[in-house]
């Protein structure tokens, strides 16, 4: 496990992009991938609201109030998707519009990062991650109904 919250969230990024790459081509989107990708989603939201925003809040309040709006944008994005067929031809534009909204997030969430990592030290990162990947768990139960 990786012991540095900023770290940890770029890998969860990266994850979370290839998912959504293989939900947006037909042959490769299945109902499992969507469940795996809509849950970590919501997972990493939660675990980033609770912590690097929770902690950030008072050095950067509008960078978090936006990124907070942004995560509502996506969570608005997956409440579409759970009513889409995957097989239907509403499935592909509709997944277009989340991954947009997810690339637009995660960019400027990468710079709220980067300039998280000015303040953050060592070991409040390693205790962040830690906090990260227990709120996340906490939410992993969350599933589609
Ligand atoms: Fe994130
Ligand atoms: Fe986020």
């Amino acid at each position: 496990m990786d012991q540095d919250i900023i770290e940890t969230i770029r890998q969860d990024h990266e994850q979370i992009l290839k998912m959504l790459d293989d939900l947006e081509v037909h042959d490769r989107a299945s109902s499992e991938t969507y469940s795996v990708a809509r849950g970590l989603l919501y997972s990493h939201m939660y675990g980033e609201e609770m912590t690097i925003y929770e902690r950030t809040r008072s050095e950067m309040y509008e960078r978090v109030e936006d990124s907070l709006a942004e995560h509502n944008s996506i969570r608005i994005g997956l409440d579409r998707l759970d009513q889409i067929e995957i097989t239907g031809t509403e499935w592909v534009p509709a997944i277009q519009d989340l991954k947009r909204l997810v690339r637009f997030h995660i960019d400027s969430e990468e710079r709220l990062l980067r300039a998280a990592e000015s303040f953050l030290d060592k070991s409040e990162r390693f205790e962040l991650a830690e906090r990260f990947q227990r709120a996340k768990g906490e939410q992993s139960g969350y599933t589609l109904a």
